[in-house]
């Protein structure tokens, strides 16, 4: 369809122009690196995020592919001698204390977090090998994601079950989801929710002060580990993304089949230790005796997003959940949070995030998931529903899921994948 003429150009327009405006260049003090990607949001989140700015990369191909490359690039000055990746990349730190005092942080650098974030970047890697053929591009990135992912593996699976924990809850980039009140020691009553969890927080870090950088000690303290179900699927999908860009780029075969044996021993983890036979979900694991956490979140759909999740379980997903409006098929889906959950929190009344609004980066890795397990007719209706969704509200961080209200930060540059999403439907 001509874009010109349809009915989206108000949404194609607006996720272009904020990606524009979200736009922050120069060159920072940390030994005089030059940086240029697009922030989250310039008023409220004016510094490089690990997760966000892999999304960034995947609304930039519909702009201009030289800038879906500059985003990863620059995404990749923060990647470390030993493959770490840090969560956030503060390039330029002046005039913004305020900003940075809303963050519950802990810096390892002057210029970046101790902690890391879902490792998105393999999947905008592929993508952008697949809109520009550009194998020398991903020569280029390859080897730094790759250590990140090896980095994850040696680090962050302290039992060897190939599902990987997070030492923090902002390290599964759903950062005050209702699932870790009980790991971080809160009572998650709504109007207490944001003080009680930066309380939560700075518990966790004066816990952890002693042994910051040594991951195998932290883990040992078992203050707060999760294997968390959206982190995992990210990782493996990540994993098949990048055996292969391996195989068809590096041309070595024998790295690929290791990758895929890597990217299957995560939906075995899954399967094995966080599907729920009965509820017919997923759930995070929580201590290092694996306790299940049941609360009733986006993540527990998740594994719609592997490729090689068994049908039927793709199909219970679906049926049983999904698709009921008592816990995620509300009018403008996919709540972060189910509806029957005591703790959902459609209005952003507890002031924290992931609470039951609905995002479009959840949405948007749940359209693929949907149109890859074959569908795609229920794929185009979620899509539609957030077309319409961005069409009433414009471009926010969040949304009512029962209203379509927008909430949070205006113009936040993720939710610019609505255009992956048109394209996606043929509309762009
Ligand atoms: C919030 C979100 C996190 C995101 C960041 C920047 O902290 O919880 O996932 O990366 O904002 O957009």
């Amino acid at each position: 369809m001509a874009e010109s003429n349809s009915r989206y150009t108000p949404l194609i327009d607006s996720a272009r122009r904020v990606l524009e405006a979200n736009r922050l260049a120069g060159t920072s003090d940390w030994e005089g690196k030059k940086y240029d990607f697009v922030c989250p949001s310039a008023e409220v989140y004016p510094f490089q995020w690990l997760w966000d700015s892999a999304f960034h990369a995947v609304c930039l191909l519909h702009v201009d592919p030289t800038l879906a490359k500059q985003e990863i690039r620059c995404l990749l000055q923060g990647a470390q001698p030993d493959g770490f990746m840090p969560h956030m990349l503060l390039w330029d730190t002046a005039g913004r204390e305020e900003q940075l005092a809303r963050c519950d942080i802990v810096r390892l650098d002057p210029h970046f977090t101790v902690t890391t974030q879902p490792p998105v970047l393999a999947r905008a890697v592929e993508r952008i090998y697949q809109a520009t053929k550009d194998k020398d591009f991903v020569r280029e990135v390859l080897p730094p994601i790759l250590a990140f992912f090896d980095w994850l593996a040696e680090h962050r699976d302290p039992d060897g079950d190939g599902l990987l924990a997070i030492l923090q809850p902002d390290e599964s980039g759903l950062d005050a989801s209702p699932k870790f009140d009980l790991p971080l020691g809160m009572s998650g009553r709504a109007s207490l929710v944001a003080p009680e969890l930066h309380a939560a927080m700075q518990r966790l870090f004066d816990c952890y002060e002693p042994d910051r950088t040594d991951q195998e000690a932290m883990f040992r303290l078992d203050a707060f580990q999760v294997e968390e179900v959206l982190f995992n699927c990210i990782y493996g999908d990540g994993l098949r993304c990048l055996s292969r860009l391996v195989r068809d780029v590096l041309e070595d075969p024998a790295q690929a089949a290791a990758l895929e044996r890597r990217a299957v021993n995560v939906t075995r983890g899954l399967m094995l230790k966080c599907w729920d036979q009965e509820a017919g979900l997923f759930w995070d694991l929580w201590t290092h005796d694996e306790r299940p956490v049941r609360i009733l979140t986006v993540a527990s759909i998740f594994p719609l997003i592997l490729d090689d999740l068994d049908p039927n379980i793709a199909r219970r997903l679906l049926k049983e959940h999904l698709l009921d409006p008592a816990e995620f098929w509300t009018r403008y889906p996919v709540p972060t949070v189910a509806v029957d959950e005591p703790s959902f929190d459609p209005s952003f009344r507890s002031q924290a995030v992931f609470r039951g609004p609905t995002w479009i980066n959840t949405n948007w890795y749940l359209y693929w998931g949907l149109v890859q397990q074959g569908y795609k007719d229920i794929a185009s209706e979620l899509a539609n529903r957030t077309f319409e969704l961005m069409l009433r509200a414009g471009q926010h961080e969040f949304y009512n899921p029962l209203t379509g209200e927008g909430l949070g930060a205006a113009n936040l540059s993720w939710s610019s994948l609505v255009l992956d999403m048109l394209w996606g439907e043929g509309q762009l």
